[in-house]
């Protein structure tokens, strides 16, 4: 069945199957009055400049009207944690208090809080309350998603997370790409002994997920009080033996040397760096790993934001992602963290926009299948109500999709 998205007003789009870096990070391409043809899910054709023209009586299947306005690919959220049980508003008057983030989980509360409840949830409510976010998601013009486990920390309830993670994407239009996180906290019955947790993280925990086959990262919690750089690098180099391809939350907190540890164990991504030291980008430099940035976490943590114009210059591609979980960050739209990207990081809308679509779907191993709008790729857009790329940037805080179309289906709008 063909698709036909016409009266396209503007398409922007990065160009390329792999991420783009340095000066290509705001390469866009851009096509004025033009079209798009989705065959069978993948895009067949892009119009040039100029060639819209109207398709009734073409025969087609199914014919969108962009009415002149601006048409991306379709948002990749490359790192989220967004299968949980147990919202954390009661953190907010400790927050008040001046309690930071960390004191919250030391005192048993933030990441256990919700560890208890995810543990004590059913597989079913956990999905139930998974395909809400992803509808929430896909609304907000999110087309794929990494989800993160790390809400579980026994072996049985990584699992069942994971399980769950996998029928979200059965069910659900979002592309559902799974990581484990087991190395998410120390959870209280280890509490002290965190040598054996990541024992059990080994030993028994990356194994079962390998097997069943339910995960293609593995990603860990690299800082203080949670685990330290050389517990991070014995549980990366294990998920790598098993297959996992490591990503790491690095220096979201503190500067503890997680960059320097991506570039080590050749990372596919390090993620957050707020703290990152020069000694840190430079050894992603060279071992390509890419920046996965969450600028709605600083803000919604108070802490500063990270140097993304820099990690550019150092030819690091970089990608932001909404980092959705019921604590630093409790909003699934990407589009608010595409706009601070923009005034805070002070990036360009053309920089952001490759971000979080073809560096995005590089961060989660998707880049040949998505990320841009070519010939070969699903057919996954959004039809913004904006006209242009500085629409998009400048205007903020409100929901400026129009319509969503997921593998040449229209799934919002
Ligand atoms: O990326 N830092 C660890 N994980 C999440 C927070 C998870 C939570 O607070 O529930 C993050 O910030
Ligand atoms: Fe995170």
């Amino acid at each position: 069945m063909a698709t036909i998205i016409k009266n396209i007003g503007l398409l922007a789009t990065p160009v390329g199957i792999v991420a783009q870096k340095g000066e290509g990070q705001g390469n866009i391409e851009l096509v004025t009055n033009t079209y798009v043809v989705i065959k069978d899910g993948f895009i067949e054709e892009v119009g040039r400049s100029g060639t819209s023209r109207d398709w009734t009586g073409t025969g087609q299947d199914e014919i969108i009207d962009a009415q002149g306005l601006l048409v991306t690919p379709g948002l990749v959220d490359a790192h989220t944690h967004l299968l949980f049980s147990g919202w954390r508003q009661q953190e907010l008057a400790f927050k008040l208090q001046g309690l930071s983030y960390l004191d919250i989980l030391a005192k048993g509360g933030g990441i256990l809080h919700t560890v208890e409840q995810t543990r004590k949830a059913a597989i079913d409510e956990l999905v139930n309350q998974g395909v809400k976010s992803l509808d929430t998601m896909l609304a907000h013009g999110t087309t794929t998603c990494e989800v993160k486990s790390g809400y579980g920390l026994t072996a049985e309830d990584e699992l069942k997370s994971l399980r769950a993670i996998r029928q979200l994407g059965q069910v659900h239009a979002v592309d559902v790409v799974p990581t484990f996180m087991g190395a998410h906290a120390v959870p209280v019955e280890y509490k002290g002994c965190s040598a054996d947790y990541v024992r059990l993280v080994c030993e028994e925990m990356i194994p079962k997920v390998a097997r069943e086959q339910l995960a293609e990262f593995c990603d860990v919690f690299c800082e203080t009080g949670v685990f330290t750089v050389a517990e991070s690098e014995q549980i990366l180099e294990c998920g790598k033996h098993h297959g996992l391809l490591p990503k790491i939350h690095a220096e979201e907190i503190t500067a503890l040397g997680g960059a320097e540890l991506a570039g080590k164990v050749q990372a596919i991504s390090a993620e957050h760096l707020i703290h990152a030291t020069d000694n840190g980008l430079a050894a992603m430099a060279a071992s390509e790993v890419i920046a996965v940035l969450l600028p709605g976490t600083s803000f919604y943590l108070g802490e500063p934001f990270a140097r993304a114009k820099d990690m550019v210059d150092r030819g690091i591609a970089v990608a932001v992602a909404s980092d959705f979980n019921p604590g630093s960050c409790p909003n699934e739209s990407l589009q608010i963290p595409m706009n601070i990207a923009c005034l805070k990081y002070r990036l360009t809308p053309e920089q952001v926009l490759t971000a979080v679509t073809l560096n995005g779907a590089a961060a989660v191993n998707r880049s040949r299948v998505t990320g841009s709008i070519e010939p070969g790729k699903q057919g996954d857009m959004v039809i913004w109500n904006a006209p242009d790329l500085n629409f998009l940037f400048y205007h903020w805080g409100v929901n400026q999709v129009k319509t969503v179309v997921k593998q040449g289906r229209q799934v919002i709008g």
